[in-house]
């Protein structure tokens, strides 16, 4: 990639990210169309619902299939699950084997009143969102189709090295866009798309 192509890349980036500024000052969100990612959902799930339940999850230690099926049978005590899809379910479920349980300390003691997101570790969809849009806008992201392996090897390009985000960091992103990526050009807002799906 030339220089020029770059710095292009980079107006256009700043074009969309002042434009994305100001649609959101009109209270609308840009980025509506990127799947929530574990975090949102763990934080949606476990409002209303019982602090033993939600304890549980919170300090349970389970690999994503075991969270998966765990997730599936307790659904009389979160009744938000029964409006996740197969997708949704799999994301919550990735976010737990990453993150869970929580640091010993970091479990509130009255989940019911948790600031979540002060508690709860970034999901994909958050590590997106705030370390892959300096150089490029987010399409160039969220509508790729990779496997997990070619998205740690993209995040090991020379022009990705220095993010700073931890190898396991890199994992869960990678995870979550497995998962939530490949986004259809046609759903992200015009705004997004100048110069986003190639690169
Ligand atoms: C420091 C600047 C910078 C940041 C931050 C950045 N990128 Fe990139 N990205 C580039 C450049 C430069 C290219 C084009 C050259 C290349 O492909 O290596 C690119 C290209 C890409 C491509 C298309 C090429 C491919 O390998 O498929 C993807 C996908 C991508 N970036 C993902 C990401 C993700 C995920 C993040 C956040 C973790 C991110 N980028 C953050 C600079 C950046």
């Amino acid at each position: 990639m030339s220089i020029f192509r770059f710095h292009i890349g980079i107006f256009i980036t700043l074009a969309a990210v002042v434009l994305a500024g100001s649609l959101r000052a009109q209270g609308e969100d840009v980025f509506a169309f990127i799947p929530p990612g574990g975090k949102t959902l763990l934080a949606e799930v476990a409002r209303g619902a019982p602090a033993n339940d939600v304890r549980e999850i919170l300090t349970g230690k389970r690999t994503r299939a075991e969270w998966e099926a765990y997730l599936m049978q307790r659904t009389a005590d979160f009744p938000v699950l029964r409006d996740l899809d197969e997708t949704g379910i799999a994301t919550l479920a990735d976010y737990l084997a990453f993150n869970m349980p929580l640091p010993e300390g970091s479990v509130p003691a009255d989940p019911g009143k948790a600031d979540w997101s002060a508690v709860l570790p970034l999901d994909g969809r958050d590590l997106a969102l705030e370390n892959c849009q300096f150089c490029h806008i987010i399409t160039v992201v969220v509508t790729q189709d990779k496997t997990q392996d070619a998205w740690l090897g993209t995040m090991n390009k020379p022009s990705h090295i220095e993010i700073k985000i931890t190898p396991e960091q890199r994992q869960a992103l990678a995870s979550y866009l497995v998962l939530n990526g490949a986004i259809p050009i046609d759903l992200v807002p015009e705004e997004l798309r100048a110069g986003g799906a190639s690169y």
